[in-house]
């Protein structure tokens, strides 16, 4: 039986962690606060900073794992995984310099670029705030404004959603330089893409790219897609590993951008990237990558995790051994909605220190899959925090019925100011989507 460390303490980790104990394992973990689903099936637990990185080696050390799962970007972002490799700890989570992928988006746009990985975007960088507005006003479009580094999915503004006028938009730029948000890394400004999300993520070995189901994620807080940018707050994935916009043909497109990139990362930094491979794309007019992520989409990992048949700790081991196989990844043909309960404001401002009520048993009675995420256990209680409160997924033949398990799910969480958005895999949000995908036939 294998010593696992789990990096982690959200729904995606919550996820990951079911699916390694569905394997032969013990499992290690370190999280920032007390997830009561992780807890329950590790046998021991570190509450400690994820990106603190002796304290993570420390542990891993101490407990004697035997290989690790980094779930989130920030620990692998500060060189968690370097930590463990040097530890003799075989690592699912990608070295420092190849998380630069999602950690520096100046870093992947000119991947992208020098390498000739399709599905690239228009773009410059600055961190100069003459230079950057001097650009932007010879751009001749619309512009998607980003800072360098890492703002947990929010620091993206795009003008003529977000950003009205020219005026915000020169604003957001210089607050982006002059405030340092994400960083010091300076700002992005890329080219507007229109159409319709999807996410490919894919396993990769160091040089074995094995691509996972799409999933589409809704960024936006409120029913509608409106509201502002948040982590996540739901997000379906259909029978099939397609969607219901989508055709083989693009998804096999976007597959074919994860494995160019993943070739480019060798190229470039002379090391193989080992762990799991996010792909953001905008599928319109033409398919675009959007972002890389250097983990599991948080929520997408619970859609793919729950429908994942193989055995998660031999694909762990496999990746770090760099013997990875299409054949050691099998997921059920059937379709998954996922939706997050989160305290009102999230995004924005929320306090948290609710307690809520999760009737788990009611959850389970009725097929539904719960995900704790950002809440901390506490005397026996369960309080929300300021991020995601809890993730519950339907699965079922079709988007509709897994919709209507998790959505039913939901009534079996109790506690004030929490909501959800009720929409995320119904017909009416979905055809929406299939109407808005017309105009670029
Ligand atoms: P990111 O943090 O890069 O995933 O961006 C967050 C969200 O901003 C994305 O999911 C998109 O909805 C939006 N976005 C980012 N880049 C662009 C772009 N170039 N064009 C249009 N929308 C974008
Ligand atoms: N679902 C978007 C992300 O994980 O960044």
């Amino acid at each position: 039986m294998v010593k696992v460390l789990l990096v982690g303490g959200g729904a995606r980790e919550h996820a990951m962690a079911a699916a390694l104990k569905r394997g032969d394992c013990r499992l290690y973990t370190v999280m920032k606060n007390r997830n009561p689903g992780i807890s329950r099936l590790s046998e021991e637990v570190l509450l400690a900073p994820e990106t603190d990185v002796e304290k993570v080696r420390g542990f891993a050390e101490r407990t004697g794992v035997e290989m690790a799962a980094v779930g989130p970007e920030s620990p692998l972002s500060v060189g968690v995984a370097d930590a463990l490799e040097e530890a003799g700890v075989p690592t699912m989570g990608p070295l420092k310099d190849l998380a630069r992928i999602e950690a520096s988006k100046r870093f992947m746009r000119d991947l992208m670029a020098k390498y000739d990985v399709p599905a690239a975007v228009k773009y410059g960088t600055f961190t100069d705030y003459r230079e950057a507005v001097e650009f932007l006003e010879g751009f001749g479009g619309e512009a998607a404004i980003k800072p360098d580094g890492l703002t947990g999915g929010k620091g993206v503004k795009v003008m003529g959603e977000h950003l009205k006028t020219m005026e915000e938009t020169r604003e957001y730029i210089r607050e982006i330089i002059e405030e340092g948000i994400g960083g010091r890394g300076g700002v992005v400004i890329e080219e507007r893409c229109l159409g319709e999300e999807f996410t490919v993520q894919a396993f990769v070995d160091g040089t074995h790219v094995v691509p996972m189901p799409a999933v589409q994620d809704h960024k936006r807080a409120f029913e509608g897609d409106v509201g502002h940018n948040t982590g996540g707050m739901g997000s379906y994935s259909d029978k099939g590993g397609l969607l219901p916009f989508i055709s083989r043909k693009d998804y096999d497109q976007a597959v074919d951008v994860i494995r160019k990139t993943v070739a480019a990362l060798k190229e470039e930094t002379g090391r193989e990237y080992r762990g799991i491979l996010y792909g953001q794309f905008m599928l319109g007019r033409e398919l675009k990558l959007i972002e890389f992520n250097c983990r599991f989409g948080d929520p997408e990992a619970m859609n793919v995790l729950t429908l994942l048949d193989s055995d998660f700790v031999e694909i762990c081991r496999k990746i770090t051994e760099g013997s990875l196989g299409a054949g050691d990844c099998s997921f059920k043909d059937l379709a998954t909605v996922c939706k997050y309960v989160v305290p009102v404001g999230y995004g924005v401002g929320s306090k948290g220190g609710q307690v809520l009520e999760v009737d788990e048993k009611a959850i389970a009675d009725m097929g539904a899959v719960l995900y704790y995420a950002a809440v901390d256990e506490r005397d026996g209680r369960i309080y929300t925090t300021s991020s995601r409160s809890l993730a519950l997924v339907g699965m079922a033949d079709t988007i509709e019925e897994a919709e209507r398990i998790s959505e039913g799910a939901t009534a079996h969480v109790k506690g004030e100011d929490i909501y959800h958005r009720r929409d995320i895999g119904t017909r009416e949000l979905i055809e929406r989507k299939l109407k808005n995908m017309e105009q670029f036939k």
